[in-house]
């Protein structure tokens, strides 16, 4: 309903393109009739179901978690499985959607994520454990599981890579999302390789490769902060002995906490 009480119609604007038949990219529009706690990847199960089943586009777990929905909306990068879509209407009651930028399209608003995945496995985004293993358990202090910032909870959906102006005018560029995983390693105590992943990180196609554009704090879905998580790195890629020395020292008691105090 609309706030006057009559059903609303509200018009879903899609960027089309099946490199099948397309030669060219094209904005269709499909209208829906728009009910209570519609999200915009309702809308879109909507079109498919019942007015163009060759539309294609990514979902799967439709709870924020598997990141595969990440789409350009309004020109912002979000995950349409948790976005009320009326809050996304503009005054003619109209939403535009794209595919995330900077990606090779593959049909509609599914695109190539080859890059990111490749930029991902580049900086090992596994840990790599002391050969010292505790026999009961990693035992860590609260401020340092606080010092990873939060970049565990990272879902991997790209909406920060591909708002990076960076990206857009390099794949070489590591990127926001796997800088932020390198950082998870480098910062977390049970980690063996700092030093080396500092190192490889400090190349030009690394943290320096940062204009610090802020792009990606603004399209993360999680609120997590890349931009600071790759100024931390930079900092520490320039202390980087000392840094590898202090882990190695660490790594002798895993199984006690160290606090400040
Ligand atoms: Fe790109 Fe974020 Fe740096 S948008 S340039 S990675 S601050
Ligand atoms: Fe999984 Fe949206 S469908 S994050």
């Amino acid at each position: 309903m609309s706030d006057n009480g009559s059903p609303l119609t509200i018009t879903v604007r899609i960027q089309r393109f099946n490199p099948d038949v397309d030669r060219k990219l094209y904005l269709q529009d499909f209208k829906v009739a728009w009910q209570q706690g519609m999200t915009i990847l309702d809308a879109l199960h909507t079109i498919k179901a019942e007015q163009d089943g060759s539309l294609t586009f990514r979902r799967s777990c439709r709870h924020a978690i598997c990141g595969s929905c990440a789409m350009n909306v309004n020109g912002r990068n979000m995950l349409v499985c948790e976005q009320p879509i009326k809050a996304h209407l503009n005054r003619k009651n109209e939403i535009t959607i794209r595919p995330l930028p900077y990606l090779p399209i593959i049909k509609d608003l599914v695109v190539d994520r080859t890059t990111f995945w490749a930029q991902y496995m580049r900086v090992k985004p596994w840990l790599i454990p002391p050969e010292n293993i505790p026999e009961k358990e990693f035992r860590m202090s609260p401020e340092e599981v606080a010092a990873l910032q939060d970049a565990e909870h990272c879902i991997m959906c790209g909406a920060c890579y591909s708002a990076c102006t960076v990206v857009g005018t390099t794949k070489e560029y590591i990127g926001p999302h796997a800088l932020l995983k390198a950082f998870l390693r480098v910062m977390d105590v049970r980690d063996s390789a700092p030093g080396e992943r500092l190192a490889d990180i400090a190349g030009s196609d690394g943290v320096y490769r940062c204009h610090t554009i802020f792009n990606c704090i603004d399209a993360c879905p999680k609120h997590l902060n890349p931009t600071r998580a790759i100024e931390t790195l930079r900092k520490l890629a320039q202390k980087r002995l000392a840094f590898e020395a202090a882990r190695a020292e660490r790594q002798k008691h895993l199984d006690k906490p160290v606090t400040s105090g």
